[in-house]
């Protein structure tokens, strides 16, 4: 028996967070592109400025919540790679280190438990993002395309020891999604910078859709089985502001089959204030 994730009530699977009214609701893409890309001064924006994309090993530190050391991480990067058509997660991106620094330092607001959460990450390249989260949760899926999965697994060991709390799968965005993670239950999906190209807007879409849908319905089976209750599959994606026309077509498909809504600045750290934004959704 399946449950269509439309189905849901409020109170079924409801949000895992509250939002407040500094959250924007995107009503209407055109005025919320507007917002972001002819508001905005953009000699302000200073994309790349906290990626070291020529190094082969980076050493990246994630702000804590007050009493707590920074976390350290250090990334293996390939840059050679990245002259390779379709290759762009060989270095880091600087939505990974906003991305991990508002999940680590806001890890309450998001209901991030140790014991409990589970999160799946699409696109993770070279981790950051997936390795810090792995911190704060019980388990993260990090995924990408087949080719990114060896130096992805390389950085998980090298920060999170051989036998973490990480798994790692090819995700195709578009593909059909595989048995394996059609059985899942996420709390979260979760993306840095995966908007760069036209091509690929509809692709993760809908990928990111089919995910939340299959997680909200196991969801529901398994409350009327067993009684464990769950709140709603929601996403947070991170990124940079590139393109308006790339922004405006992801935007539309996203728009369509989630609600969405604008994180507040207040999230996000002043070294990311200018050109980057974050969303959080769920299934309409
Ligand atoms: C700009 S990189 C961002 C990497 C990483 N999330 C970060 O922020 O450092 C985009 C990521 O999306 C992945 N990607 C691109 N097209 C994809 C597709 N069709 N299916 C799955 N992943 C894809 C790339 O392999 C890459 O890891």
């Amino acid at each position: 028996m399946s449950f269509s994730a439309q189905e849901t009530d409020p109170d079924t699977l409801p949000l895992p967070i509250t939002v407040n009214s500094e959250f924007t609701l995107v009503e209407d893409v055109y005025e919320e592109l507007f917002q972001l890309y002819s508001e905005s001064d953009q000699s302000l924006w200073k994309h790349n400025h906290a990626v070291k994309q020529k190094e082969g090993m980076v050493e990246i530190e994630v702000e804590n919540v007050k009493g707590h050391r920074p976390l350290q991480f250090t990334v293996m990067q390939n840059q050679s790679l990245l002259s390779k058509r379709g290759i762009t997660g060989s270095v880091l991106w600087d939505s990974s280190i906003m991305l991990s620094n508002m999940f680590t330092l806001h890890q309450q607001f998001f209901g991030l438990n140790p014991a409990e959460t589970k999160v799946l990450e699409l696109g993770s390249g070279c981790g950051l993002l997936g390795i810090t989260l792995a911190s704060l949760v019980k388990q993260v899926i990090l995924t990408d395309q087949y080719e990114m999965l060896p130096q992805l697994v390389k950085n998980i060991r090298r920060n999170l020891g051989d036998k973490s709390n990480t798994e790692v799968a090819e995700l195709l965005w578009g593909d059909t999604i595989s048995k394996d993670l059609r059985k899942e239950i996420v709390d979260w999906v979760v993306a840095s910078d995966c908007v760069y190209h036209e091509s690929l807007t509809g692709k993760l879409v809908k990928t990111l859709s089919d995910i939340c849908q299959f997680s909200d319905t196991n969801k529901i089976q398994r409350f009327q089985e067993t009684g464990v209750k769950a709140t709603r599959t929601c996403f947070v994606l991170g990124q940079e502001l590139r393109s308006d026309t790339v922004h405006l077509e992801f935007l539309t498909s996203l728009h369509e089959q989630f609600m969405v809504y604008r994180v507040p600045t207040s999230f996000i750290l002043d070294d990311f204030q200018n050109g980057y934004c974050i969303y959080f959704g769920y299934l309409r």
